[in-house]
C-alpha cells in the first residue's frame, strides 16, 4: 500500500477505537455498553427505593430515627407557627407587635399574595376571579370580620375549601403581618363618623 492509501485506513481505525473506548456508539443496542473507564457512571451508592443486602429489612431508604425532626419542621412555638393554641382553639390575638412597620410589611405581602384574587381592598374582585369561575370570599363579610386572628392565619396557611394554602410561600412572620393588615383593611371599611376625632368631624362630607 502506498503511504497515501494507508492514511484514511489509519484514521478510520483510530476513530473506531476511540468510539469503542469511550463507550460511544451510533448503533442502538440492548446490551449494556462496555465500560473501560467507569468514571462517575457507576458509584457506590443507593438510588431511592433500592434494595440493600446490608439491612435486615432489605430497604436502602431508612426511616428517620425516632424523634428526629427536619430543621424546618422544628417549631419551638407551635401557636405562632400554626395559629392554634395547645388546647386546640385558634390564637385570639396577633402575636406580632402591631406597629407601622408590621402593617407596611403586611400590606406589601397582601398585595403580592392575596390581591390577585381578593383585590387590594379585600372585596374579592381580583384579576384571577375576573378570568375564572372562582369566587373568593369578601374579607369584609361579617363572618370573616368576626374571625379571631388565629383563624385568619390558619386560612392563609392552609387554605379553605377552594382557596389554596400559602404556608410554603409566605413565612410565618409575614403571615401574621398579613393578618394585621387584613384587620386594618376591615377597619377601613367599617369606620363610622364616631371614629373620626371630634375636631375633624365637621370636615367630613
Ligand atoms: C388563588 C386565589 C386566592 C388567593 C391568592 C388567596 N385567596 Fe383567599 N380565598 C380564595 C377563594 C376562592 C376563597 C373562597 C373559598 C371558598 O369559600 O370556597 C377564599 C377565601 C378566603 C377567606 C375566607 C375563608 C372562609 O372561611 O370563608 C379568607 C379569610 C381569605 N381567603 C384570606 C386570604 C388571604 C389573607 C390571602 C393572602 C395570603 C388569600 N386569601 C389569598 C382565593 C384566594
Amino acid at each position: 500500500m502506498t503511504r497515501a492509501a494507508t492514511r484514511p485506513v489509519a484514521a478510520a481505525l483510530l476513530a473506531l477505537a476511540a468510539a469503542a473506548l469511550t463507550g460511544c456508539s451510533n448503533f442502538p443496542s440492548r446490551q449494556p455498553p462496555i465500560w473501560v473507564w467507569w468514571d462517575m457512571k457507576k458509584q457506590d451508592k443507593y438510588k431511592p427505593q433500592a434494595e440493600s443486602l446490608y439491612f435486615a429489612d432489605g430497604r436502602a431508604s431508612r426511616a428517620p430515627v425516632a424523634g428526629a425532626l427536619a430543621q424546618e419542621l422544628y417549631r419551638p412555638d407551635a401557636a405562632f407557627s400554626t395559629g392554634i393554641n395547645p388546647d386546640g382553639a385558634y390564637v385570639e390575638r396577633n402575636p406580632l407587635p402591631i406597629t407601622k412597620e408590621t402593617l407596611i410589611e403586611g400590606q406589601r405581602k397582601f398585595d403580592i399574595y392575596c390581591a390577585p384574587c381578593h383585590d387590594r381592598t379585600g372585596s374579592g374582585r381580583g384579576v384571577v376571579p375576573a378570568k375564572a369561575v372562582w369566587v373568593p370570599g369578601n374579607l369584609h363579610d361579617e363572618r370573616i370580620v368576626n374571625f379571631v386572628d388565629g383563624e385568619l392565619y390558619h386560612v392563609i396557611s392552609n387554605g379553605r375549601r377552594t382557596m389554596p394554602g400559602y404556608r410554603f410561600q409566605i413565612s410565618e412572620n409575614d403571615r401574621w403581618a398579613i393578618v394585621a393588615y387584613v384587620r386594618a383593611l376591615q377597619r377601613s371599611w367599617r369606620g363610622t363618623l364616631a371614629d373620626v376625632p371630634p375636631e375633624l368631624q365637621s370636615r367630613i362630607r
